[in-house]
C-alpha cells in the first residue's frame, strides 16, 4: 500500500482569479463564512497532534488562492520551523506573489508552483476573467521575481484546453530552454465548468508530448515533488515538463495525499466526496486530540477503497463532480 504523507491544505476558498476551468465569472459559489476558517492555532494543532504523529511531513498550501489568507506569512513561518515538516510548497495564481515572494522565502518557503495558462496577455485575461490591469503582467512579474530570489524548483502549472491553449504548447515546453523553470501540462478536468469541458474536451499529454518530441526531442528527467506529473526534459533543457494525466491515465493506485479544506474538512480523494470527516467541529467541542487522530487513522485506513472506487467509475465520468477546484483546494 502506498504510504500517505502528503497533505494538501486548503487556506481559503475565495480566489482574485475566475479562471473559466475553475471557478467561473457569474457561478454561483457558497464561500465558507470567515468564522468557519481553521485558525492557524487550530490548523498547527491538527499538524502537530494529529498529522505528524500519523506521518504526514509533506505539506502544501493551496486555496481558492492561498496569498488572499490574511497573515499566511506568519503560517509558513510557524509549519517551516516544525522539525518533522520535510517539505512546504505552496499553489498560487501568482497575482500577489511579486509583493509577497521575498516575506515567503524569508519564512522558510521554498519551492511554489504557479498558474500560468497562456504567454499571450489577451487569451490570459480571457482566461483568468476580470478587467483593467494586465493581469498576466502581475503574474508575470511575480515569477521573475520568485525565479530571482531564488525559489526552486519554480515551476508553472498549464491547464491544456483545446482550442484556448494548445496552440502554445511548444511556446510555453520552449520557457524550459534557458531557465530552470519547470512547466507542467494538466489534463483539462470535468471539474468547474461542465459548458466549457463539453465544448472544448481536453487534449492527453501523450499528444502533447509527441509535439514536442518531434520538435526537439523528450528524454526522462526527474524533479523534487509530491505530485502526479510523469517528468521529462527536452535535451539540454535548463528546466523539465511535467505531465499530470488524470484524464488518461488513473494514478490513483500511487495516490500518496489528503486534502484539509478551509473549514476544516479532511478528504481523502479529489474527486470522491466518499468518507470525508469535519476536524473543526470536535475540535472546537473540545474532544480529545487523541480521538481525532483515531479518526483520521480511520480514515487513512479507508483511503484504498474510496481511491479505487473511483477507479472504477472513471475520471472521465459525468463532470458532475458537485465542488470546485478552488473549494477542493487544488
Ligand atoms: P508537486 O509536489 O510539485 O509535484 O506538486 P503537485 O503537482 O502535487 O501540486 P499542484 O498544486 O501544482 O497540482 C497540480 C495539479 O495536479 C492539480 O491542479 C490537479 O490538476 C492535479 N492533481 C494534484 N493532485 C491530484 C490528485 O490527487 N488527483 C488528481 N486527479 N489530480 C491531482
Ligand atoms: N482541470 C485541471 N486542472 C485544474 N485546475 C483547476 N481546475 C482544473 C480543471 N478543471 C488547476 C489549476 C492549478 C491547480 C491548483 O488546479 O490550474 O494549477
Ligand atoms: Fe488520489 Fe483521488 Fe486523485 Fe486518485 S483521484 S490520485 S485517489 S485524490
Amino acid at each position: 500500500m502506498n504510504r500517505v504523507d502528503y497533505l494538501r491544505i486548503s487556506l481559503i476558498d475565495r480566489c482574485n482569479f475566475r479562471c473559466q476551468y475553475c471557478m467561473p465569472e457569474g457561478a454561483d459559489l457558497e464561500y465558507v463564512k470567515q468564522q468557519n476558517w481553521l485558525t492557524y492555532e487550530e490548523l498547527l494543532t491538527l499538524l502537530q497532534s494529529v498529522f505528524m504523529p500519523l506521518g504526514f511531513n509533506r505539506f502544501r498550501l493551496t486555496g481558492g488562492e492561498p496569498l488572499l489568507r490574511p497573515g499566511m506569512v506568519d503560517l509558513v513561518r510557524a509549519i517551516a520551523a516544525l522539525p518533522q515538516t520535510q517539505d512546504l510548497s505552496l499553489t498560487t495564481n501568482g497575482f500577489l506573489l511579486a509583493g509577497m515572494a521575498q516575506s515567503l522565502y524569508d519564512a522558510g518557503l521554498r519551492r511554489i508552483n504557479i498558474s500560468l495558462d497562456s504567454l499571450d496577455p489577451d487569451t490570459f485575461q480571457q482566461l483568468v476573467g476580470g478587467r483593467g490591469r494586465s493581469r498576466w503582467h502581475e503574474v508575470w512579474q511575480g515569477i521573475q521575481a520568485a525565479h530571482r530570489i531564488g525559489f526552486s524548483p519554480l515551476k508553472l502549472n498549464v491547464v491544456v484546453i483545446p482550442g484556448v491553449n494548445d496552440h502554445e504548447v511548444l511556446d510555453l515546453a520552449a520557457l524550459t530552454l534557458d531557465q530552470q523553470w519547470h512547466v507542467r501540462f494538466i489534463e483539462f478536468m470535468p471539474i468547474g465548468d461542465p459548458w466549457l469541458f463539453s465544448n472544448r474536451g481536453w487534449v492527453s499529454s501523450e499528444d502533447l508530448r509527441r509535439r514536442i518530441r518531434d520538435r526537439w526531442g523528450l528524454t526522462e528527467s526527474q524533479v523534487l515533488g509530491n505530485g502526479p506529473a510523469d517528468v521529462f526534459k527536452i535535451p539540454g533543457a535548463k528546466g523539465t515538463l511535467g505531465f499530470i494525466s488524470q484524464m488518461s491515465e488513473c494514478f490513483c493506485d500511487r495516490c500518496n495525499r489528503m486534502r484539509l479544506s478551509a473549514d476544516g474538512w479532511l478528504r481523502p480523494c479529489l474527486l470522491n466526496e466518499t468518507g470525508q470527516i469535519d476536524l473543526r467541529t470536535p475540535l472546537r467541542q473540545g474532544k480529545s486530540l487523541a480521538d481525532i487522530r483515531d479518526q483520521v487513522a480511520e480514515l487513512l485506513a479507508a483511503k484504498p477503497d474510496i481511491n479505487y472506487k473511483q477507479r472504477e467509475s472513471g475520471v472521465t465520468g459525468s463532470g458532475a463532480y458537485s465542488r470546485t477546484m478552488s473549494q477542493i483546494g487544488g
